[in-house]
């Protein structure tokens, strides 16, 4: 049985003194996510990455990106082992604001996803296919490459590290989600790609939705069979919409 997860994305939001406002009021979330059965956890920039861990809060704490280097002269970038120093153990890997802003692509996720899991960190894949891609009926197409690409040369013992976020462009931060029927399919066609790649170890993986999932839409994904969770930008911002979601899940 796959644990439901939620896991928010603060994007470029909140200064270190948010971050620890957000942090005091943490543990009344945590309380209510052992109540539930969920995991939790936030993926804040990584100036506030140190704030969370040093409030001590019980929550997963992962990066929104990482180099796939460890050290270097890579002007901007965050290495693993800087992440490993903090005690964070997670990180984001191809969201849809670094694939369509920072250019990067399948390959590039791949090496990143293949560092991160090389140094016993979880990575969080995340695909999905823009409007037009949408609309011209590639979704699936655009989804296995990604998937493919993405994962390309991971043992299956790897593989059941790894969680895959289906995020379709056109729902983040536009207020138009996915329907759970659309979600339900990719993510199911997204479990078959695994199975295809991984067998046994795809049972363990968990797949998440995300593109705008409020407190009020949550619950029906939740009850989708192959959605695992979800993965929230706007909606994780604050305590009390965080609350919420995981109350209504
Ligand atoms: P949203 O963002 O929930 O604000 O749509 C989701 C994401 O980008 O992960």
């Amino acid at each position: 049985m796959r644990k439901k997860l939620i896991l928010g994305n603060w994007k470029m939001n909140k200064t270190r003194v948010e971050t620890a406002a957000f942090a005091a009021d943490a543990p009344k979330l945590s309380r209510l996510a052992k109540e539930k059965n969920v995991d939790i956890g936030v993926c804040p920039a990584y100036l506030s990455l140190e704030t969370l861990v040093n409030k001590k809060v019980d929550l997963i704490i992962g990066a929104q990106n990482v180099s796939e280097f460890a050290s270097g002269a890579y002007t901007g970038e965050v290495s693993i082992p800087m992440l490993l120093d903090l005690g964070v153990t997670w990180s984001l890997v191809g969201h849809s604001e670094r694939r369509s802003y920072y250019n990067e692509n399948d390959d590039h996720c791949n090496e990143k996803v293949k560092a991160l899991l090389k140094a016993g960190m979880t990575p969080v894949y995340c695909v999905g296919e823009t409007l037009a891609q949408f609309e011209s009926g590639k979704t699936r197409f655009i989804v296995e490459e990604q998937i493919r690409r993405g994962l390309a040369g991971l043992t299956k013992e790897e593989a059941a590290k790894v969680i895959v976020a289906y995020e379709p462009v056109w729902s983040i931060g536009t207020g138009k989600n996915a329907s759970v029927e659309i979600a339900q399919n990719v993510c199911h066609f997204i479990r078959e790609l695994l199975v295809d790649l991984f067998e046994d170890e795809a049972d363990t993986m968990r797949i998440l939705y995300g593109g705008s999932v409020k407190p009020d839409n949550i619950k029906a994904y939740f009850a989708a069979p192959d959605i695992d969770g979800a993965l929230v930008g706007g909606a994780s911002l604050s305590v009390d919409s965080f609350y919420a979601l995981i109350n209504n899940a």
